[in-house]
């Protein structure tokens, strides 16, 4: 197939991703919502936790919390997994189109790492089954009974993986990474935990037995898990439209501080449902943001002598111009990737601040095919920094 049609798959690929990844978490959020809301009363049914009335799209809704589970099933009961299996299957063919299926510029970075696309390959998918045993198998062991630990170990394991794949992949491959092990182990475990236990739970019931609140137990931690990787993982989804994170030298070192923010927002927002009020965690998560982006502001070029702009135009035609042109002579791109071309001096201009952007943060030439020396990308950083003139 030509690029054309892998587009086209890449893009409906990327729609049902973000659909169902939005009808997952959003019915994750949805339901922690209503645990944290459902309030007890006097008038309750016997077995029955808590209420709660909501009006949404002009109808009034009742929803009922059971301490454990109702007497007996309604003939209906809704369970919630495709949404959730559809995001994982979705997301791991994008993987296979967006980065393996051209692994040896989107996921090797000779830079970085001298891999074979194959090598690559078998790394990525290697850290996706690799990272979930671990972790599942973390959960099982006495480890997993002390949340706080299993918390902290987690954290530490992560930040470990991301430093590991920022030293073996390209940028942006090694964040995608990183955020695939979070949304397999996610995924994970709504398939080979939380129904399951669930299934065990609703047959018992159905043999007219107690449920073993053990496997319940065993549910809710997964599902807490989930809870507290959400804001991290979509993070990571979109990362690759900020270099500034990825490209920085010190990458796994910002995706860390980025998960902290957002695992910390969402225990804000779980304190909060329990009418915790927490005065400390936005405003730290805020000074982590504000940190970063001080952390990672663009070098300053003050010093350096002024850049006449043909100096700038004979280092885009040695470095860029082969894949970005209306006519790419790179064998890679048939077309110009994204659109972007260089072939006239007022499209590098108008292209100016992108175009620093990601010679500065080092992503571009991609996988510094062209070989761009750091003068070089300072040449371009101080011409912009200059004005970005064309004279
Ligand atoms: C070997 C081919 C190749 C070379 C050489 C190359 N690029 Fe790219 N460039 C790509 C590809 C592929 C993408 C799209 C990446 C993606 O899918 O996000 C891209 C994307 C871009 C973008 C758009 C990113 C965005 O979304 O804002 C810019 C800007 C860019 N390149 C600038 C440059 C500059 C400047 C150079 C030279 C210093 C360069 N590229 C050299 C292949 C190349």
């Amino acid at each position: 197939m030509d690029l054309h049609g892998w587009s086209w798959i890449d893009l409906v690929l990327r729609w049902v991703h973000v659909v169902t990844g939005a009808a997952w978490i959003g019915t994750s959020f949805y339901f922690n919502w209503l645990n944290n809301h459902v309030r007890a009363g006097d008038d309750l049914e016997p077995g029955v936790a808590g209420d709660l009335w909501s009006v949404h799209g002009g109808h009034f809704y009742r929803v009922v919390k059971y301490r454990v589970a109702p007497e007996r099933l309604p003939k209906v009961l809704h369970w919630f997994k495709w949404e959730a299996y559809f995001t994982w299957i979705s997301g791991f063919c994008l993987l296979c189109v967006a980065y393996y299926l051209e692994a040896g510029t989107m996921v090797v970075d000779p830079t970085v790492a001298d891999l074979t696309r194959w090598q690559a390959i078998a790394i990525g998918v290697g850290t996706l089954v690799g990272g979930w045993l671990v972790y599942h198998f973390a959960c099982k062991s006495p480890l997993g009974r002390m949340p706080e630990l299993l918390a902290a170990v987690g954290f530490l394991a992560f930040t470990g993986l991301a430093f590991w794949l920022t030293r073996t992949f390209g940028a942006r491959a090694a964040y995608i990474h990183v955020g695939a092990l979070i949304g397999t182990i996610m995924a994970a475990n709504v398939f080979f935990v939380i129904i399951p236990n669930q299934r065990v739970m609703v047959d018992a019931m159905i043999d007219g037995d107690a449920p073993d609140a053990r496997y319940g137990i065993e549910a809710a931690q997964r599902s807490l898990h989930n809870n507290y990787f959400t804001l991290p993982v979509l993070f990571i989804m979109v990362s690759n439209h900020y270099p500034m994170t990825y490209g920085h030298a010190w990458n796994w070192a910002i995706l860390a501080a980025i998960a902290i923010a957002g695992a910390g927002t969402r225990h804000w927002f779980n304190l909060r449902g329990q009418g915790r009020r927490n005065v400390w965690l936005l405003p730290s998560a805020a000074v982590v943001i504000v940190s970063l982006a001080f952390v990672s502001r663009p070098k300053s070029f003050a010093d350096h002598a002024e850049v006449p702009f043909a100096e700038v135009r004979t280092l885009i035609d040695r470095h860029c111009v082969t894949c970005h042109s209306m006519s790419p002579t790179s064998p890679l791109y048939a077309v110009a990737p994204k659109g972007v071309m260089f072939d006239t001096d007022t499209q590098v201009q108008s292209l100016a601040q992108r175009l620093t952007t990601q010679v500065q943060s080092g992503v571009m030439p991609l996988a510094n095919l062209t070989h761009m020396t750091q003068a070089e990308r300072d040449v371009i950083g101080a011409w912009f920094a200059q004005g970005a003139k064309l004279e």
